[in-house]
């Protein structure tokens, strides 16, 4: 089992503390030549090989060349259902949920759907190097069984919850307040906190809730205080006016949720484009989170993520990157940060490889308050470890002939790599993915 003790030796990066708080310097932890130690699926020690390898014993060691050792992925946002319909041309967000979303989320009253499905969602995380996701299934309460079943036999730590919404989509995929609230109920008593397994409360979103669902889901999670919630926030400017209409009372989008006491530490927030500066003062007063859907909301045309505001001093907001499969365009972290990179090109803000590859790993382990277990490679963590090829195409290795260090090294992954650059993936110490 994992009685066994393990060591990867080879150019390793890790985070110590918040790039945009701290600088891009300090708070990386790279060793050119590091030693990471493994005992029971944690890591016990992390350094220089020189200094680390008096504590070597009965490990058994994996060097790793050309390569860089590193925390494995998080994406802090997607829909595993939607792994089908990835690709699906035109329109904005609203049409694009009634013309797609909608109609592929139906198959998931199959059990036998959802377990297939589940099951190609986490293959390919694993093909990407992503070892934590937090994860939408759909109205039935069997798509999250389905998904957590398939994440306990991989032994991965996953956040998922079954979606509330009870109106505005069709009859084939609404619950309601009081039904919703005993299915996520039944749901938490069976999965939360077995294993590696968190469940979050997923209120789709504000149009599809009505004000006793959100209430509901407000309830619940007092209730069960350790569940996260996961919903969407100001993606898109039309979602919004609906918002105001359907809310009138609420002074934006995101008070629709803190009036349901649905905000706080353990909330994250997909999208948050277009949100005032009193929405943002709140998301960081309140501990709550936000994910960047950088390759989404490029797709769906939502508009462009304020980096700057999000991570403004004195009062930053806790961000993490994320994919938002479907919409989003790829399950690659990788890709991901290049998306991120370009967004914030267009808002005239150059997001450095440092802070785009925290936000992907460390940054996204703090906006899910899972930082104490995972994101990072320090004494107690858990091994979540993934492995780069720094030369996996020809290009790639081509351009890492002319590259001037670890930092120009991570921008080339993030800007030309894709999920041919995983080569090996270490899920709680156990090797769980080689590349051919
Ligand atoms: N808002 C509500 N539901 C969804 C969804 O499934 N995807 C995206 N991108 N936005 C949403
Ligand atoms: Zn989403």
């Amino acid at each position: 089992e994992n009685k066994q003790r393990i060591a990867l030796r080879g150019p390793v990066l890790s985070f110590r503390d918040d790039p945009f708080i701290a600088g891009d310097a300090a708070a990386m932890h790279y060793e050119a030549d590091g030693l990471v130690l493994i005992d029971h699926g944690l890591v016990t020690a992390f350094g220089d090989y020189q200094q680390i390898r008096t504590q070597l014993s009965d490990h058994v060691v994996t060097e790793y060349k050309n390569a860089l050792i590193m925390p494995g992925f998080i994406d802090t946002h997607v829909h595993y259902p939607q792994t089908e319909m990835m690709g699906s041309y035109g329109k904005q967000l609203i049409d694009w949920l009634n013309q797609y979303t909608f109609v592929t989320e139906q198959r998931y009253a199959d059990p036998a759907h959802a377990a297939m499905v589940a099951d190609v969602f986490l293959r390919e995380c694993l093909r990407v190097g992503t070892t934590t996701a937090s994860v939408y299934c759909t109205v039935h309460p069997a798509s999250v069984d389905a998904f957590f079943n398939a994440a306990q036999s991989r032994k991965m730590r996953m956040i998922a919850g079954k979606v509330l919404m009870d109106r505005n989509a069709p009859a084939g995929l609404t619950d309601t307040a009081q039904s919703g609230y005993d299915d996520s109920e039944a749901l938490i008593q069976k999965w939360q906190h077995t294993g590696r397994l968190s469940y979050a409360i997923t209120p789709r979103f504000a149009p599809s809730s009505t004000p006793a669902q959100l209430e509901a889901a407000g309830a619940l999670w007092k209730r069960y205080p350790n569940s996260h919630v996961q919903t969407h926030v100001s993606e898109n400017l039309h979602e919004i006016a609906w918002v105001k209409d359907l809310y009138p009372e609420r002074s934006n989008y995101l008070d629709v949720y803190a009036h349901y006491g649905l905000t706080g530490p353990k909330a994250i927030f997909g999208h948050a484009v277009h949100l005032e500066e009193s929405e943002w003062q709140h998301l960081a007063s309140s501990g709550s989170a936000v994910s960047h859907c950088p390759s989404s909301n490029g797709f769906l045309g939502s508009g462009l993520f304020n980096f700057l505001r999000a991570k403004q001093n004195p009062n930053p907001v806790r961000v993490g990157l994320a994919t938002d499969v479907g919409a989003g365009t790829t399950l690659s972290m990788l890709q991901t940060m290049g998306a991120a990179y370009k967004i914030g090109q267009l808002g005239h803000y150059s997001l450095s490889a440092a802070k785009a590859f925290y936000l992907a790993t460390r940054g996204a382990a703090q906006a899910l308050y899972l930082d104490d277990k995972i994101g990072s490679i320090a004494p107690g963590m858990e091994a979540d470890l993934i492995v780069l090829d720094l030369h996996s195409t020809p290009l790639i290795d081509f351009r890492m002939q002319h590259c001037a260090g670890i930092e120009d090294a991570m921008f080339v992954q993030m800007t030309m790599a894709d999920d041919r650059a995983t080569q090996a993936v270490y899920i709680a110490g156990q090797l769980a993915y080689q590349r051919d």
